[in-house]
C-alpha cells in the first residue's frame, strides 16, 4: 500500500431501529417527509401515522413512499386483522416520534385524550419499553401562551421528550420560538437519543482544529488540522450525557447540537478559554493541534517584499503547552492527549504520555487523518496500548468516550 487508508463504510446510526414517526396538522408536515428520508438513510425502519388535520399538509402518498410503507391514518382501519392499529404500531417499535407536533395535538397527549389514530396510539403504547420524543411545530404566541407552557411542563413530567424547537422566520410571517427543527436536526436529535449514557452528569472540555499564528495582517503560521476529530469527539460526549464545552481554532464545521463552542485562533486564546474552564469540568480531551511556536513580534502592516531578494526572517517564541498546563492544575480533570505523528507513533505517544503527565494519549498517523472524515487510533496509557481500528471520526469518537467513561467510574468505584 502508498500509505493511502481505504474509506470507512458509512455509518448506519439507526439500524435495526422501528421508529413510529407521527404527523399532526402544521405546515412543518413538509419538512416531515425530508426526515424520513433522513431516518431511513441512516438505517430506521419509518412507520408514518397520520392526523386528518396532517392530510391537509402534505399527503399519505409522498409519506409512504418515502417510507416505504403504508400510512396509518384511522383507527378504524379494517386492514389491521384485529382492527387494533393502535395497539399493534407501537408493541414493535423503539420510539415514537411526533413531528410536526401542533399546539393542540400536546395539550391533547397531555389530558391522554384517544380521539384519533395518532393520539390513541400514543396513549396505548408500553411506556417502559416505548419512548414518546415530539417536535413541536408553531406560531410563536402559541409557542409562548401559558397554556402551551403548562402543557410542556407536565409532558416532560410524563418523561417526553421535547425536541427543539428552534427560532426564526416562520410561516405566518412573524419572526420568533416555536419553528419545528430541520430534518437533519431533528436525525441528529434521534441519533443521540439512542447513544448509551455513559458520561451523564459530567462535564467535558474539548480542544479542536488548527491554531492561526499571526505574522502580519494578511499571513500566519498554522497547519492541516481540520479539527473533524476534535468536533466528533464533542459530539460523541454530548450524545452519551455530557455537558459538552467545545474551544475550537479556525475551522468550517457546524456546531454539534447542544454542545456550548468557544471560537478561538492562537494558541494563547487557545490557553486563556481553557485554563480557567478547566476545573470546572470531569473531562479535559486536547484535540487540537496547536501551533508549538508563535512569531515572536506581530507586524502591524504586511511585511513586503523590498526588492534585495532577501528573504525576511522570523524570530519565533514557544507557545503555552495547554494539556501540560492543565495537567499540572491541583484539582485536574481526566486529561486525554493526542499525538499526530508522521512515524513511530507508539513510541511518540508513550514520550507524551510522560512530558505531559496525563493518564490517556490517543496516537494517530497525522497525514492520514488531517481532513479525512475516516481515521484510525492508537490508545496508550502506562499499562499497554489498544488499537481502535479505521473508521468514520464519529464511531471512534465514541469509542474514546465509551472508554473514557469506564476510566472514570473505575477511578471513582
Ligand atoms: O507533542 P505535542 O506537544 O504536540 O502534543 C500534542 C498534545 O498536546 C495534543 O493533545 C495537543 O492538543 C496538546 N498540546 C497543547 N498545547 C500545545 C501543544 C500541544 O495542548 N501548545
Amino acid at each position: 500500500m502508498d500509505g493511502a487508508v481505504s474509506e470507512a463504510a458509512p455509518r448506519l446510526d439507526l439500524a435495526g431501529k422501528h421508529i413510529v414517526l407521527g404527523l399532526s396538522g402544521g405546515i412543518a408536515c413538509y419538512k416531515a417527509a425530508d426526515l424520513t428520508r433522513e431516518l431511513v438513510k441512516a438505517g430506521a425502519s419509518v412507520q408514518v401515522v397520520m392526523t386528518e388535520a396532517a392530510e391537509h399538509f402534505i399527503t399519505p402518498v409522498t409519506m409512504q413512499a418515502l417510507s416505504n410503507r403504508s400510512v396509518a391514518t384511522s383507527q378504524w382501519d379494517a386492514r389491521e386483522p384485529n382492527n387494533m392499529a393502535h395497539i399493534n404500531l407501537t408493541r414493535g417499535a423503539d420510539a415514537v416520534l411526533v413531528a410536526p407536533a401542533s399546539a393542540d395535538f400536546l395539550a391533547k397527549l397531555v389530558h391522554g385524550r384517544a380521539d384519533d389514530l395518532l393520539s390513541l396510539m400514543c396513549l396505548a403504547r408500553p411506556i417502559e419499553r416505548c419512548p414518546l420524543l415530539v417536535a413541536p411545530a408553531m406560531n410563536r404566541e402559541m409557542w409562548a401562551h401559558p397554556a402551551t407552557r403548562r402543557n410542556l411542563a407536565q409532558l416532560r413530567a410524563d418523561g417526553t421528550t421535547i425536541l427543539g424547537p428552534d427560532a426564526g422566520d416562520q410561516a405566518c410571517g412573524e419572526i420568533g420560538d416555536g419553528r419545528m427543527l430541520e430534518a437533519v436536526e431533528l436525525l441528529e436529535e434521534m441519533v443521540a437519543f439512542f447513544q448509551p449514557k455513559a458520561l451523564r452528569g459530567k462535564r467535558v472540555l474539548v480542544t479542536a482544529g488548527p491554531t492561526f499564528e499571526p505574522i502580519d495582517p494578511v499571513r500566519g503560521i498554522t497547519n492541516l488540522s481540520s479539527g473533524k476529530m476534535g468536533f466528533a469527539i464533542a459530539r460523541a460526549a454530548q450524545e452519551a450525557g455530557a455537558e459538552v464545552t467545545l474551544v475550537a481554532g479556525p475551522v468550517h464545521l457546524p456546531t454539534p447540537r447542544g454542545v456550548q463552542r468557544i471560537d478561538v485562533r492562537t494558541a494563547q486564546q487557545m490557553h486563556d478559554a481553557v485554563l480557567p474552564a478547566a476545573r470546572r469540568h470531569d473531562v479535559f480531551v486536547a484535540t487540537a493541534a496547536v501551533a508549538d511556536w508563535r512569531p515572536a513580534t506581530l507586524s502591524d502592516q504586511k511585511i513586503k517584499k523590498n526588492g534585495s531578494k532577501i528573504a525576511p526572517t522570523f524570530e519565533l517564541t514557544e507557545n503555552p503547552d495547554i494539556l501540560a498546563a492543565v495537567a499540572r492544575l491541583p484539582d485536574r480533570p481526566y486529561c486525554v492527549g493526542f499525538a499526530a505523528e508522521s512515524h513511530d507513533l507508539l513510541k511518540h505517544a508513550r514520550d507524551k504520555l510522560e512530558r505531559k503527565n496525563v493518564p490517556l494519549i490517543v496516537g494517530n498517523l497525522g497525514p492520514a487523518t488531517f481532513g479525512r472524515d475516516d481515521n484510525a487510533l492508537m490508545l496508550v496509557d502506562a499499562r499497554g496500548h489498544r488499537q481502535l481500528p479505521q473508521a468514520d471520526k464519529l464511531t471512534l469518537a465514541r469509542q474514546l468516550v465509551a472508554e473514557i467513561a469506564s476510566r472514570l467510574s473505575t477511578a471513582s468505584a
